[in-house]
């Protein structure tokens, strides 16, 4: 098992390269499977989430293959409609198969996505949008057996909750179903913009991607395109963090600003200073004092993200004064507290609401990562600690950060990882 190794107390200064979204990563790739012919993502990060998703792709009778950071897919070859059970459990959000494989066979089998780190996952919002678009859906031992046997239809559907996966999924059946879709309360997250402009080269017509509102005019079939993949805004929040808990003063490059635009008046606030620059830089410098922010409500986009919570949260627990978090999208979404309560932190649960008190010193100890954005805060945390903090479980911190402990390195951190 390996596990990380870190020496707190080093302040960080230099420049880091932030990858392309895993968030947006994913459901491109199962978009691939749309296209029916050779597709290639730029910008495409090498994380164990995304070699789960080609393994996928390579069961269901797709090409894989990558060079650097780019990914090409080629779906020509596509002859399998389910995805077996032991595949679907090695990432939770492999649902968004459902969506991609419907749209191009009118078929699927998939297990259902049990339980994850962050509490049940349930999928009844895609279920309920897709049987509006046709779909037929039986559920039995466990698995999904999806058909539409007079073909898929547009139709017009409106979320009870703006879901990233749910919008996500009726995008992908919508983009080639016969007819006109509309998606009311849709999510926002840039990682939807990013899978419409991607179906959109592909020579899908869909308009309204980023607003609450999705229209979607159905087209017979897609062909492959060239994309980029967006910046990964969790990512970019974690370096910020990374600058701001250490007192430290970075360049973040390859980002995008206004994806972290409801993070930035936080580390404002808390007494960073930062700006953007140039093509995709981000600069940022924090003086020793930091203070507390005022109520953090985790919400969807714009709101801040759930996937900042546990980061912003490690900063917190460093700074004067209390800070107040409320935690509205997931249920289980503070298994970090108790690890970082071992380095020292104060932080009260009660329910949805997390209460931290800022300390001066956090002091370096063993700790687990319980999940992906909840093992970077320990990470984040660890970078803060006098003395050692080692993080076992990081296979959760490798689903989600390409060469974590080597970037941070370079910027000067004593951080590495041992078998
Ligand atoms: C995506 C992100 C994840 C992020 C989350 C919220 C990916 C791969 N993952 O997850 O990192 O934390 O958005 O920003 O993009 N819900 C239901 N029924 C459903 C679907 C969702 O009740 O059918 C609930 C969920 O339990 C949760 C909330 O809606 O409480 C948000 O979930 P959703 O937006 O669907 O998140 P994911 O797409 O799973």
């Amino acid at each position: 098992m390996q596990k990380l190794v870190i020496q707190g107390g080093k302040r960080l200064e230099g420049e880091l390269v932030v990858h392309g979204a895993k968030n947006s990563a994913l459901p491109l790739l199962a978009a691939t499977i749309l296209s029916q012919t050779e597709t290639t993502l730029h910008n495409c990060p090498e994380l164990s989430d995304v070699d789960a998703a080609c393994r996928i792709l390579s069961y269901l009778g797709c090409k894989c293959s990558r060079e650097g950071p780019s990914v090409t897919v080629d779906t020509s070859g596509l002859i399998n409609f389910d995805v077996p059970d032991s595949l679907m459990r090695e990432m939770r959000s492999s649902i968004v198969f459902l969506g991609a494989i419907m749209g191009r066979l009118g078929k699927c089998r998939l297990s259902f996505p049990g339980g994850c780190e962050l509490g049940p996952r349930p999928i009844d919002l895609h279920l309920s949008a897709l049987r509006k678009l046709g779909v037929e859906i039986h559920e039995e031992h466990g698995y999904l057996d999806c058909d539409a046997p007079k073909g898929l239809k547009g139709g017009k559907i409106t979320l009870s909750f703006p879901s990233v996966g749910a919008t996500e999924n009726i995008m992908l059946a919508a983009a080639t179903a016969k007819g006109d879709t509309e998606i009311h309360n849709a999510a926002r997250e840039p990682e939807i913009m990013d899978l419409a402009e991607f179906l959109n080269k592909c020579g899908a017509k869909i308009s309204g991607a980023g607003e609450s509102t999705i229209y979607i005019s159905g087209v017979e079939k897609l062909s492959g395109c060239y994309h980029s993949v967006v910046p990964d805004r969790i990512v970019t929040t974690t370096y910020l963090c990374c600058g701001a808990i250490t007192r430290g003063e970075l360049i973040i490059s390859r980002a995008n600003y206004s994806n972290v635009a409801s993070i930035v008046p936080l580390l404002e606030h808390m007494g960073c200073q930062i700006y953007a620059y140039g093509e995709g830089n981000i600069y940022i410098k924090a003086r020793k004092n930091l203070k507390a922010v005022p109520t953090v409500r985790t919400m969807p986009y714009p709101g801040f993200p759930t996937d900042a919570q546990a980061l912003i949260m490690a900063l917190c627990s460093t700074v004067d004064g209390t800070s107040v978090f409320v935690e509205n999208i997931f249920e289980n979404r503070y298994k970090h507290v108790n690890e970082l309560i071992r380095l020292g932190a104060s932080i009260k649960v009660e329910g949805r609401v997390a209460i931290v008190e800022g300390v001066k010193k956090l002091s370096g100890a063993s700790l687990e990562a319980t999940d992906l954005r909840g093992g970077a805060s320990l990470v984040v945390a660890g970078l803060f600690a006098e003395g050692t903090t080692s993080i076992t479980n990081i296979y959760h911190i490798d689903r989600g950060y390409e060469s974590l402990e080597k970037n941070l390195r370079q910027i000067g951190a004593n951080i590495k990882r041992i078998n």
